[in-house]
């Protein structure tokens, strides 16, 4: 069996994402178990270029992980013919141009999300790689979660009956920076003028969640809340936090389903994880975080007694039964292979710029919603 090699221009891998997700976790990874497996039996082996802005930054990152190749030039970079894939997880606002600019190229593209800052970019740069012909991808990355996998092995069994509501809780407290603990997150996510605001950042992924999960979005209220003001920023700076930090959300889904999703970085964690998805069905429910899942049937439902004059007799999370493991092999790995196998094999692949449109509508409607006060439709997208 054979192996080939596919080139990868990187950009963006000095950042969080870049840098953990994507280069340790998925492409270095993939080149220490030798690479890609294809239908046929031969093998894919990425060789990346690291882009980015600092020369020596990158070069130290490529000797780090045993990379040859990186450069501060990525016009030289999208020039070899040699490298077919661009990938980008650089910051938000950069991404529609750098897409334009690969496909311009010739590449095939797979990018971190929100594909683009406005919902008009995203679907131009789309349109784009359509016409252009290359293949094209976005990450979405909570569908390869084992907690949400388990969810879909639940819904696909006929476990829950007829779906009636979703309540999602995602968030965490994330540090302002001024009294001893530093910020934990990038501080641009927290200013409107460099692409933050948690409602662009979540609804993105919540899109794809539902859409795939739970039933497709027909319509969306959105209530947004700059919670903390203030903020100190990675060089001690105080900062005027002006984007939006938490969103309180709503969504009709297709087959009469409500979701309700609350998306907060000013929130403290009493639950199982640092995202909990809870579905209610006519026959089951389910509770998933990022790798468990407890479901509960309706016949081990139990009886409740609402008594305020006693202090409640029944532990509710003893009631439910554990989902067995479904693998935990890192979400971004696996669908770094995928597209590999679509790019090189053109195997089936579900996650194409289009579905990264969707999410930025998604949550550009949120933000139109929150700023009119009202429920907005969402339109169908024709690429
Ligand atoms: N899939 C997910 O769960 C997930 C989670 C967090 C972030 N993201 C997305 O990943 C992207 C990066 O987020 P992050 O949290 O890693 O941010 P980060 O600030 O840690 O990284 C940003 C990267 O962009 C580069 N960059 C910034 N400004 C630049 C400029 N002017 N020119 C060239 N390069 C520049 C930085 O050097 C760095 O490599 C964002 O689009 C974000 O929405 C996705």
């Amino acid at each position: 069996m054979a192996t080939r090699r596919l080139g990868i221009v990187m950009y963006g891998v000095t950042g969080r994402m870049g840098l953990n997700q994507h280069l340790i976790r998925s492409i270095v990874a993939i080149r220490g178990q030798g690479g890609v497996l294809l239908p046929n039996g031969d093998r894919v082996m990425p060789d990346p270029i690291l882009v980015g802005r600092n020369a020596r930054k990158v070069a130290a990152l490529a000797k780090q992980y045993g990379i040859e190749r990186s450069t501060a030039d990525l016009d030289a970079a999208l020039k070899n013919p040699a490298d077919e894939v661009f990938f980008d997880a650089a910051t938000t606002q950069m991404r529609a141009d750098l897409l334009t600019q690969a496909i311009e190229a010739g590449k095939h593209i797979y990018c971190e999300k929100p594909i683009a800052d406005t919902y008009e970019k995203a679907i131009k740069v789309a349109r784009f790689a359509q016409t252009k012909g290359v293949k094209n991808g976005v990450v979405q990355d909570k569908l390869f979660l084992p907690g949400l996998r388990k969810i879909k092995l639940l819904r696909d069994s006929g476990f829950f009956g007829r779906m009636l509501s979703m309540r999602g809780e995602f968030g965490y407290w994330v540090f302002e920076g001024d009294w001893g603990q530093p910020a934990q997150r990038p501080s641009w996510n927290y200013r409107k003028a460099d692409g933050g605001g948690i409602i662009l950042d979540m609804l993105c992924h919540w899109r794809y969640v539902l859409d795939n999960l739970f039933g497709k979005v027909l319509a969306v209220s959105c209530l947004g809340a700059t919670h903390i003001p203030s903020r100190v920023d990675e060089n001690g700076k105080t900062y005027e936090a002006d984007a939006d930090d938490a969103a309180y959300a709503t969504f009709q889904l297709e087959g009469g389903v409500v979701a309700h999703i609350n998306s907060s970085w000013d929130v403290r964690v009493r639950r199982d994880d640092l995202v909990t998805f809870q579905v209610d069905g006519t026959h089951g429910s389910a509770v998933a975080g990022l790798t468990k899942c407890f479901s509960q049937h309706r016949v081990n439902t139990p009886r409740p007694v609402w008594n305020p004059d006693m202090p409640q007799t029944m532990n509710f999370f003893d009631q439910w039964e554990e989902v067995p493991d479904v693998g935990s092999e890192n979400g971004f790995k696996i669908q770094w292979e995928d597209f590999i196998r679509h790019v090189t094999a053109d195997t089936p692949w579900h996650h194409g710029l289009i579905e990264g449109v969707k999410g930025v509508q998604l949550a550009e409607l949120g933000m139109q919603s929150w700023a009119e006060r009202r429920w907005i439709d969402v339109p169908a997208i024709k690429l």
